[in-house]
């Protein structure tokens, strides 16, 4: 007997540059499992028209990506903590009863990425400064908090956006202003952008790094290019980097695992596979 093919697949609009078919397909074939991953186009006005139709067609869930990401928390019937906690979600999944759960993995999928280079650092060994007040932000900054780390610095070229932030997950928040950022790493543990500043095209984010110990990690979410001037800069003053791939591999994992009944291993295969894709 041959097992039901298992459909799964990420939603989002424009979805054609989505990198989530190709590593999803990467373990689907290592796997050798009977299933697809199928990337789709959904407009704003279709999303609870399609979210009601996945589940009927025999899909077990899917990512969700822009501009969905918030829209989601609404239309599920349950809400992980920790993806009520960044106010949105990128992973559905479909319960046999017809039940939709939100949850969001990037935050963990953040974290795993630094534990798979720096396996020593943890959130709890001193203050961590991000870069960006954005969704990536506030889903790094939920995952740094839950982790224990003792105070976040947040600093954005839009003050305001980092003020929200503080008003949102309270004390442990310090927001510095944009030009000062230079200034408050001496003691930093871990400093991360989650701007796109540094992607191909784009300016790079120039942060005066003279202050930086050798022990602070460094770490992008940008991956393209795998290295960003920050992470060479960083690197030249003999800190740890970590670049931003395997943030993307990560948060895909506990889809695939829940979707697919497989715990997919993160390693230089696929980093391999999605760079080539
Ligand atoms: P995401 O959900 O991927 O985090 P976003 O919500 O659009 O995307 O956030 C992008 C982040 O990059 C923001 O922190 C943004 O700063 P602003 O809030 O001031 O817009 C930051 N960013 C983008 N371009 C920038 C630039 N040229 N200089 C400084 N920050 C920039």
């Amino acid at each position: 007997m041959t097992d039901k093919v298992k459909l799964a697949g990420v939603i989002g609009q424009p979805i054609a540059h989505s990198r989530s078919p190709h590593l999803h397909g990467h373990w689907l074939k290592r796997y050798g499992i009977s299933g697809h991953y199928i990337p789709m186009e959904v407009a704003q006005s279709d999303l609870k028209s399609v979210l009601e139709t996945l589940p009927k067609m025999g899909f077990q869930g899917v990512n969700v990506t822009l501009p969905h990401k918030e829209a989601v928390l609404e239309l599920a019937d349950s809400v992980t903590d920790r993806a009520a906690l960044i106010g949105a979600a990128n992973t559905l999944t479909f319960t046999a009863d017809g039940r939709i759960q939100a949850d969001n993995t990037d935050g963990v999928g953040f974290l795993a990425n630094i534990q798979d280079y720096v396996p020593e650092w943890s959130a709890k060994s001193g203050p961590c400064v991000v870069f960006g007040a954005g969704g990536a932000s506030r889903a790094i900054i939920a995952a740094l908090s839950q982790a224990g780390a003792p105070l976040i610095r947040v600093t954005n070229r839009t003050r305001a956006r980092s003020d929200a932030l503080k008003d949102h997950f309270g004390a442990k928040i310090e927001v510095v202003d944009w030009v000062q950022a230079g200034n408050v790493l001496d003691d930093a543990s871990l400093l991360v952008n989650t701007t796109s500043l540094g992607m191909q095209g784009k300016s790079a984010l120039r942060v005066p790094l003279d202050g930086l110990r050798p022990e602070t990690v460094v770490t992008d979410i940008v991956y393209t290019p795998l290295e960003t001037e920050l992470l060479r800069t960083a690197k030249a003053a003999g800190c740890r980097t970590v670049d931003g791939l395997g943030m993307l591999l990560h948060q895909a994992a506990p889809g695939f695992e829940r979707w697919f009944g497989t715990a997919p291993e993160v390693d230089m295969d696929l980093r391999k596979a999605v760079l080539a894709s």
